[in-house]
């Protein structure tokens, strides 16, 4: 090949590349096989190889190709980059509007309806790092941070391994540009541009939640310091001096803002969606969920739902963007202080507040455990009014320090219930009173009882209201018999007529029986007596672990049923062969099993040799229960077993653990020495950081799903 014909040969194959770059990284749609791309990629690499002068600035080959830094220099920016102002409740944006409004007619000498019907363009607020990409005809010469909004600096070389932003503009077809609003004139100009001119595209970089666990787990394996989240993941890899390390952090930009050449606001693009809808036609991501409004319920409603539906984003967010959508309005409002009048950014609920805690009250669980709640004085977190949060045990109030009458700070992330994360000890008056536990139980008067070292206190009466309640919800509860229709009040209404006194009596119900009780319709009583007639043949392991004894969690039931099956030997097992089962077996064969330590084989002997168990056994017999042996699923992962941490994003925890069992293998909850796997999901807990300290092999869900495929 001579080099006329190089020239050409490497052109279509930039273009081809840069064609299925655009599709994969800003349409996430795979064009070409990742194998195929790699050998184009060869080709154009071996060919410059060749002639090294045909080498241009936007040759995918470029995108991991400068020397390391040992600092960054400085680049003042063409035009300020300037900040948003923060809105956070309807009222805030509600005094936005009335201030653009007083200041459109007395400043600017508008009508008093002129700024009144103007829609907004609401976008996402992204959660990373600002940055500045100047194209001069049309190639990315330069890219930079915001710096103090004057001067930035050059990360040009980081910003070039990111494969969202596009080297070099596309142009996009006439019929492409008339379809989003473009007159031929303003085709014109954006070609000139294109041709000749500066664009500078602004937005922002991130780094997304799949792409920050991944690199955990890489970076857990390699014993190197874990990112705290995708914004430091994000600035930390655009701060690298050595590019090789930023392009393996494999980060994304979004493009939110476009400047073209010396033209005004509105010169060339007149709306915010027209700009939003051209920077993908020049070759960039956008969000695809920003949306054009007409009015502020409409702008209230899409922050309202991005707030509720944040976690199911790739991305990080903390708010959205509302903007003026006519941009002759970002030149007529202009600037104020550090950030302009024609945008606010609308955020997201703070997700900690500050209160007082005003009392504590003890619930009683169905082991008799009591479990302490802070009563609070009520305050808004995070869109809701929070009066009361869980503190778990006296340890937990201990390692607070919390006081009655404390200020406290409480936190609530996502749906989970919020929590008290510590305590403002400087704001106190000395008035303040130690928490105790309570000598009797609040339910019955029954005696409370510290138990041995464990940190939790207990009700030992062992008739106590409140544990029977428990007790049975948990019998019903979804990883237990799993039963319908049985939630704890309808459970309090059946206790309270006398109805149920154990679980057994659950599969004595009749309809006459709950024929005239409150809520008891026709249907219902229907509907409730069909789901537990399904549930009188059950999986062994689901019903030890629905028997709730001491210290038995889903885990040690299967293993629990595993023995006991064995023992037995039978395709359906009767309640009264597992009492005589477990009875043969001391609390030394017990802690023989794997999983099972000494507190678990003893609550084991203790339940089994207890006075009731006999009685119940017999009662649930002849109710008819019957119960089915595990299956013993011989897998290629016999004996290994997994522990799960963070969120999957292919499959539930549940489906992951089912398919766990389906090849032979085993699920547990926490991470030992002994562990074999531990599988990382997003935003892992901090079982990662033990999983690596120990040494326990770490998969990621692309690895998991490879091996148990
Ligand atoms: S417009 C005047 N739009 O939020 C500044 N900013 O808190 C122009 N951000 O520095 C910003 N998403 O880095 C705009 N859709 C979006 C944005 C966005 C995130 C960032 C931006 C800015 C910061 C201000």
């Amino acid at each position: 090949m001579n080099k006329i014909e190089a020239k050409k040969r490497l052109e279509k194959l930039r273009e081809e590349i840069d064609y299925h770059r655009r599709e994969y990284h800003v349409f996430d749609r795979e064009t070409i096989s990742p194998a195929a791309l790699d050998s184009l990629k060869n080709e154009l690499f071996a060919l410059e190889n060749e002639y090294p002068e045909l080498i241009s600035a936007d040759s995918p080959t470029q995108r991991v190709g400068g020397e390391v830094l040992d600092k960054f220099s400085k680049v003042e920016h063409s035009r300020p980059m300037i900040s948003l102002y923060d809105a956070f409740s309807e009222k805030d944006m509600n005094d936005w509007i009335k201030r653009n409004e007083n200041y459109a007619t007395t400043s600017l000498g508008l009508g008093v309806k002129d700024l009144a019907t103007a829609e907004f363009y609401c976008e996402l607020k992204l959660d990373g790092l600002a940055a500045n990409l100047r194209y001069e005809k049309s190639l990315f010469i330069q890219g930079t941070t915001r710096g103090d909004g004057k001067v930035g600096e050059d990360i040009t070389f980081n910003l070039r391994t990111i494969e969202s932003l596009p080297l070099k503009l596309r142009r996009p077809e006439k019929k492409e540009l008339l379809k989003i609003g473009f007159s031929d004139d303003k085709i014109s100009l954006l070609y000139e541009l294109l041709d000749e001119g500066t664009i500078e595209v602004r937005g922002e970089t991130i780094m997304s939640k799949k792409t920050l666990a991944e690199l955990n787990v890489k970076y857990a394996k390699l014993g190197k310091t874990l990112l705290a989240n995708t914004r430091n993941g994000a600035a930390g890899s655009l701060r690298q001096l050595d590019p090789k390390v930023a392009a393996e952090r494999k980060l994304d930009f979004y493009a939110y803002d476009l400047i073209l050449g010396d033209y005004e606001r509105g010169e060339v693009v007149e709306n915010r969606d027209q700009a939003d809808a051209l920077v993908e036609l020049l070759g960039f991501r956008r969000v695809k969920y920003n949306q054009l409004c007409s009015n502020l319920s409409e702008v209230f409603a899409f922050q309202k739902k991005w707030e509720k539906k944040k976690e199911d984003l790739p991305f990080l967010i903390d708010g959205v963007v509302v903007k003026y959508n006519d941009l002759k309005w970002w030149n007529l409002l202009g600037v104020v202080g550090k950030a302009p009048r024609y945008m606010m950014a609308y955020k997201f609920s703070a997700e900690q507040a500050t209160t007082k805690l005003l009392e504590v009250v003890w619930q009683i669980g169905r082991t008799g455990v009591l479990t302490p709640t802070a009563i609070l004085e009520p305050v808004a977190i995070g869109g809701v009014v929070v009066g009361r949060s869980t503190l778990h045990n006296l340890d937990e109030i201990r390692r607070l320090d919390l006081r009655l009458g404390d200020t406290v700070i409480i936190e609530r992330a996502g749906d989970v219930i919020p929590k008290i994360v510590s305590v403002l000890v400087n704001l106190r008056t000395s008035k303040e009173k130690k928490i105790e536990v309570p000598i009797h139980c609040p339910r019955c008067g029954g005696a409370v009882v510290k138990e041995g070292e464990a940190v939790a206190y207990r009700c030992l009466n062992k008739n106590c209201y409140a544990v029977a309640l428990r007790k049975l919800s948990h019998f019903v509860s979804k990883g237990a018999l799993d039963i319908e229709g049985l939630g704890p009040r309808i459970i309090e209404v059946l206790v309270a007529e006398s109805l149920l006194e154990d679980a057994a009596d659950i599969f004595r119900l009749r309809a006459e029986d709950l024929r005239g009780l409150e809520g008891f319709a026709e249907k219902k009583i229907a509907n409730l007596l069909t789901s537990i007639s399904e549930r009188k043949k059950v999986s062994l392991a689901r019903f030890i672990f629905a028997l709730g004894i001491l210290h038995i969690g889903e885990e040690s039931a299967q293993t629990i049923a595993q023995e006991l099956a064995q023992r037995i030997k039978a395709e359906i097992i009767k309640p009264m062969d597992i009492f005589k089962a477990a009875k043969k077996i001391s609390v030394d064969t017990w802690q023989n099993l794997e999983d099972i330590g000494p507190i678990v084989a003893k609550s084991l002997g203790n339940y089994f040799n207890g006075e009731d168990t006999e009685s119940l056994m017999i009662k649930f017999e002849e109710a008819g229960l019957r119960l089915m042996p595990p299956i013993t699923a011989n897998g290629p992962l016999e004996g290994k077993s997994f522990v799960l941490t963070g969120s999957l994003l292919g499959l539930t925890r549940q489906e992951a653990k089912d398919k766990i069992k389906a090849k032979g293998g085993k699920t547990k909850e926490s991470v030992s020495r002994l562990l074999d796997y531990l599988v990382v999901g997003e935003e892992p807990g901090s079982k990662l950081e033990m999983a690596r300290k120990l040494g326990v092999k770490i998969l990621s869900e692309e690895e998991f799903l490879k091996l148990i495929q």
